[in-house]
């Protein structure tokens, strides 16, 4: 039984009444599939005294001027009952006074990769997730905390957040789920019109040929080319990033397995998606 829980006091006595090692996966609701992987990777490793907290909060700072906040999809019965098949405890479903009373803005620490990938066209965006997730820790005071693999960059800050600011708290990564042609599962996927849907296969394919040309040796240059010619069989899909990098999101050390991230455009729809890859060490 899943208990639908608003304010935090509220939820202070949930989780009080249920158990000690708790478990949070923070989301932005608009639950799918990749969400109830999460949830049920959380039951597994809390087990059965543990306490699996989902929150559904659209945290309004995370979005840029014209992006689609308003437009964000909210559907909390639909989300209860992903929430309640996959096992959690509590969905809990806070205010924007509950996540931000007074006290804030907290003072973020910012780093210069929050400037490259997602954050070149987010200004502002990683700080913004940064300062949600903080705080969410703070009211929830998690043992354990679980994130999707397909927000890498974002799983990367908030990882050394946990590290430097609450070490206690472990960061559990979750790869990505996907559809039965490849596509990454996203909440956004809803928003494609059927023509793309049926091309946007066309972003894990272009992953896939690369990480096999990488493990046969080719260069940077001739992956990227590659992806870019996958890209384009389609002109309903503009390309806006190709990037390998080291899985600390600096410049990729061949031989050391990295990851190839992409982000593309289906005409107002922005997709992200990434996978690890392994340059030889000669390329
Ligand atoms: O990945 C998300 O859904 C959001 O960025 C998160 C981590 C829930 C913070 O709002």
């Amino acid at each position: 039984m899943t208990q639908l829980v608003h304010g935090n006091a509220e939820l202070r006595l949930a989780i009080n009444g249920l158990a000690s090692n708790i478990c949070l996966v923070p989301t932005m609701g608009a639950l799918h599939e990749g969400h109830a992987a999460l949830i049920k990777a959380a039951k597994n490793f809390v087990g059965r005294d543990g306490c699996v907290v989902v929150s559904d909060f659209v945290n309004p700072k995370q979005f840029g001027q014209s992006e689609d906040f308003k437009k964000y999809p909210r559907d909390l019965e639909h989300d209860l009952k992903v929430a309640r098949s996959s096992g959690a405890h509590i969905l809990w479903a806070p205010s924007v006074e509950d996540v931000y009373p007074g006290q804030w803005p907290l003072d973020i620490e910012t780093d210069p990769r929050f400037e490259i990938l997602e954050g070149k066209s987010r200004p502002g965006h990683f700080a913004a997730v940064i300062e949600v997730v903080t705080r969410l820790f703070d009211i929830v005071q998690p043992n354990v905390a679980v994130f999707g693999e397909k927000d890498f960059q974002q799983l990367i800050f908030i990882t050394n957040m946990a590290n430097k600011r609450d070490p206690k708290i472990g960061i559990l990564a979750i790869p990505t789920k996907r559809d039965s042609d490849g596509l990454a599962l996203s909440s956004r996927n809803i928003y494609l019109s059927s023509d793309q849907r049926n091309v946007a296969h066309l972003i894990p394919d272009a992953l896939k040929a690369a990480v096999l040309l990488a493990s046969k040796g080719f260069s940077v240059r001739d992956i990227k080319e590659q992806v870019i010619q996958t890209i384009s069989q389609s002109d309903l899909i503009s390309l806006e990033y190709i990037e390998l990098l080291s899985n600390d999101l600096t410049p990729i050390t061949p031989g050391v397995v990295g990851r190839i991230l992409i982000a593309v455009k289906l005409g107002d729809i922005r997709l992200i998606d990434n996978m690890p890859i392994l340059l030889k060490e000669n390329s």
